[in-house]
C-alpha cells in the first residue's frame, strides 16, 4: 500500500530516526528523513523505496530549518503535511555543580530550542487531522543524577508538548509524545564519550567528589541496556500513532518507561531518593 501522507522525520540519520524511517518507508508513507550529511541520506535510500527522501536539516541553524522548509514545499506541493517526528536528540550528561554551560545550552539547543524551531517551521504545512510526535523518554518523567542536563530537556519537552496539544487541537492537529526507556542506538556511547571528556578536564577535586556517584551511573546504564529494546519497536508505537484515528497525548515504550512513568514517578519525592539511590549505587 502507498501513501500519500508526507512525514518528515528530524534526526534520521541513525537510531530511533532511522528505524522510524525505513519502518514507515515500509508501510508506503512518503517519508522526509531528517539528516545531516549527504553520506547518511545516501545510506537511507539504500535500504528504502524510491519514496524516501533525505532532507538536509540541523534543528539548531535557522537557515538550515528555512532551506528544509522551502525543499519540502517543493516536494509536498499543496498536499503539506501529514506528521512530523521531532525525533533529533543527543543525552549531555554530567554533575551539575560543574557542568560547563555552553554544554548545557547544547543540549537545550538541539532537544527543545530545535524541536521548536521545526514545528514553527513546518506548522503551516501541517494539514487538518495532521500529527505532531514528539521524541520524549522515561527521562521525561523521572530525573537520575548526572543525566540532569538531558532530563531537564526532556522535561521542558513533556511541558511544551502539553501546552501545544492544547494550543493546536482548534486547528485539528495532534500532538503526542513518545515515551521509550533504553533503546538501543548510539546515543549512551556518543554521550558517554563526550562525558568523559568533559570530566577529565575538571578540576581534580571535583573529579575526585563525582568519581564514584560517575561510576555507579555508568555501571547502572550499562546494567539496564540489558533491558534495553530495540529502535523498530519505538517506530512500531510511532506508525501506530500516525495510524490512530484519535492519537493519544502520551505513548510509554518499554518496561522500564512503564515503572518510571506509572510508579517511580508517583513516589513521594524522600522514598523516590531512596529507591533511585538504592537501585542505582549512589554513595550515601
Ligand atoms: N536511545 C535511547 O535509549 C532513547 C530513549 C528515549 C528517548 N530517546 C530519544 O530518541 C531520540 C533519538 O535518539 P537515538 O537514541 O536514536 O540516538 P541517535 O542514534 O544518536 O540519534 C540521534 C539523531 O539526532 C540527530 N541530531 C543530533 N543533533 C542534531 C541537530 N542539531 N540537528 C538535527 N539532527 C540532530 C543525529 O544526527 P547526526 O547523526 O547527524 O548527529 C541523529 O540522527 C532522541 O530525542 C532521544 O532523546 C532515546
Amino acid at each position: 500500500m502507498t501513501s500519500t501522507k508526507h512525514i518528515l522525520i528530524t534526526g534520521a540519520s541513525s537510531g530511533i530516526g532511522a528505524a522510524c524511517a525505513l519502518h514507515l518507508d515500509r508501510l508506503g508513507y512518503r517519508v522526509l528523513a531528517g539528516v545531516r550529511q549527504e553520506a547518511d541520506g545516501a545510506a537511507l535510500k539504500e535500504r528504502s523505496s524510491d519514496r524516501l527522501t533525505p532532507v538536509n536539516i540541523d534543528v539548531t541553524k535557522s537557515d538550515s530549518v528555512a532551506n528544509a522548509r522551502e525543499a519540502i514545499a517543493e516536494i509536498t506541493g499543496d498536499g503539506g503535511l501529514f506528521g512530523l517526528v521531532n525525533n533529533a536528540g543527543i543525552a549531555v550528561a554530567g554533575p551539575l555543580e560543574a557542568l560547563p554551560l555552553d554544554e548545557l545550552r547544547r543540549q537545550f539547543e538541539v532537544n527543545v530550542f530545535g524541536m521548536i524551531a521545526v514545528v514553527q517551521a513546518f506548522l503551516p504545512s501541517l494539514i487538518r487531522g495532521g500529527r505532531i510526535i514528539n521524541m520524549s523518554s522515561a527521562s521525561g518523567r523521572v530525573a537520575f543524577p548526572f543525566v540532569g542536563p538531558y532530563a531537564g530537556s526532556k522535561f521542558a519537552l513533556e511541558a511544551l508538548s502539553d501546552s501545544l496539544r492544547l494550543e493546536l487541537r482548534p486547528s485539528g492537529i495532534f500532538v503526542s509524545v513518545v515515551e521509550p526507556g533504553m533503546v538501543t542506538t548510539p546515543i549512551w556511547e556518543r554521550s558517554m564519550e563526550t562525558t568523559r571528556d568533559m570530566l577529565a578536564d575538571l578540576p581534580g577535586e571535583i573529579q575526585d567528589k563525582y568519581r564514584s556517584m560517575a561510576d555507579a551511573v555508568e555501571r547502572a546504564a550499562k546494567k539496564s541496556m540489558r533491558y534495553a529494546i530495540s529502535p523498530e519497536r519505538v517506530a512500531g508505537v510511532v506508525a501506530m500513532v500516525l495510524r490512530a484515528r484519535r492519537p493519544r497525548a502520551r505513548y510509554i515504550v518499554g518496561i522500564d518507561s512503564m515503572i518510571a512513568s506509572r510508579v517511580v514517578r508517583f513516589l513521594p519525592d524522600r522514598l523516590r531518593d531512596w529507591v533511585l539511590t538504592r537501585a542505582i549505587g549512589l554513595p550515601r
